[in-house]
């Protein structure tokens, strides 16, 4: 895949296509999309009615998170849990045993499967809600596992890593060895929808607001994080250079490894930094249920093909996108695009933007490649750590680094804890 405004480039040249201002970019896989939530109330009642009659199972987070997904449109245009061989052929090749594009596997991974033994049909229940509600009725269409070489070689593929020190990889592991696949029907959205009633959105409702709204060409913002300044100017950035209508703000609102900012902290300071910073209308806030994977290179293509089915046609992808501890170097999920996405596998382009921090010799924020011979020295850089430590003993950090407004709510965040 043609990578634009890559590292190096000068940020003058655009190298975006907006000759084609055509309909809004098409889902994945599919002309329409997809969603397996079950829409119809009726339906729904007489399917949960189903459900307390099925086989049941308490599926792992990941297979609740995957579920909301489906259920949301955003996995477009599968329709249900992979079998070990679409599992095992993504892991090798990002596309299932079919020749669907696809980075990571979509899988309801259990490790004890007495409850279900035989069935066709099960239900399928909620770990992160009190009493363990049914989420999905899944059809099975097959119970395969997992041999131990092949669970350690898919987790090598997916997280680059077998390194049970990566937060992503213990998870995965610790889900088990059998592998429950057949499509699915979503009953409800989890969590995400009392939780996060005005942020947690379906893809289907995005392009819905999207075309209300009247914008063609859309840029995604994947965030985990507050916004500091490098990702608001980054979205600036992005949304001059491809001359999109507007910026969705798209922030995981699932499980996270301890340390990370809980979301509605973090959607509390982007609203007001939104809010204060950018111009009316060009921002859209919303997020997505979904467990963070931290699994870098493939979790930034997952994340295209996600923001490609909720209607965006760019995706900044920036430095250690969805990367954590040193497992990836910083730029790898943006190489990856180059080397492990074909041209014709997605419609999603990227953005693909430079190491950004406030430069002290230009007096704004802008990204490492604009500052021709600079060192470290000339830009405002604080780790996460030291950004943390500072919060935490109610000290905000420079206006360089972080909005005032945003400081605030991160300081009582953390001074609450
Ligand atoms: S992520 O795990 O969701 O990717 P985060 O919320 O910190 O983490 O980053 C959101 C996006 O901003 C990612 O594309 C990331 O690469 C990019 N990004 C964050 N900080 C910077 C920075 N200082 N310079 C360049 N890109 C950045």
């Amino acid at each position: 895949m043609r990578v634009a405004a890559s590292r190096g480039r000068a940020t003058s040249f655009s190298p975006f296509d907006n000759a084609r201002r055509d309909d809004m970019i098409k889902p994945h896989g599919s002309d329409t999309l997809n969603p397996l939530y079950v829409a119809e109330e009726a339906a729904r009642e007489q399917l949960m009615q189903e459900a307390h009659e099925l086989p049941a199972i308490t599926v792992s987070s990941a297979a609740a998170a995957n579920a909301v997904m489906l259920g949301a449109g955003y996995f477009n245009p599968l329709t249900g849990f992979m079998s070990k061989a679409d599992a095992l052929s993504v892991g090798e090749n990002l596309r299932t045993a079919d020749g669907l594009f696809w980075p990571v596997p979509v899988v309801n991974v259990v490790d004890n499967i007495e409850s279900i033994k035989g069935a066709a049909r099960i239900a399928l229940r909620d770990p992160n809600v009190d009493g363990n509600p049914v989420i999905a009725v899944q059809d099975v269409e097959g119970i395969d596992e997992f041999s131990e070489d092949e669970l350690n070689t898919l987790v090598e593929q997916i997280f680059a890593t077998g390194d049970d020190e990566h937060p992503g990889v213990a998870t995965f592991k610790s889900l088990g060895r059998y592998v429950v696949h057949g499509p699915i029907q979503v009953l409800n959205f989890s969590y995400f929808e009392d939780d996060f009633p005005d942020t947690f959105r379906t893809a289907q409702s995005i392009r819905d607001e999207f075309a209300e709204r009247g914008w063609e060409k859309v840029v995604a913002f994947q965030t985990r994080n507050p916004m500091h300044r490098a990702h608001e100017e980054l979205c600036k950035m992005a949304m001059e250079a491809t001359g999109a209508d507007g910026i969705l703000v798209h922030m995981l609102l699932g499980k996270l490894k301890p340390g990370d900012i809980p979301a509605n902290v973090r959607d509390a300071a982007i609203r007001k930094m939104v809010d204060v910073y950018f111009p009316e209308n060009s921002v859209m806030i919303t997020g997505y249920g979904f467990d963070m994977l931290y699994a870098g290179p493939r979790e930034a293509v997952l994340h295209a093909v996600f923001r490609q089915n909720a209607g965006c046609s760019y995706l900044i992808v920036g430095r250690d996108h969805a990367g954590v501890g040193d497992f990836y170097g910083p730029f790898d999920a943006q190489t990856i695009f180059e080397e492990r996405v074909p041209d014709d596998a997605l419609d999603i382009e990227i953005f693909a933007a430079d190491h950004t921090a406030f430069s002290k010799k230009l007096g704004k924020v802008v990204m490492m490649r604009d500052v021709p011979d600079h060192t470290k020295d000339d830009f405002v850089l604080l780790s996460g750590t030291k950004v943390r430590e500072m919060l935490g003993n109610g000290i905000a950090p420079p206006e360089e680094f972080s909005r005032p407004e945003v400081a605030e709510i991160l300081m009582e965040y953390y001074q609450s804890k």
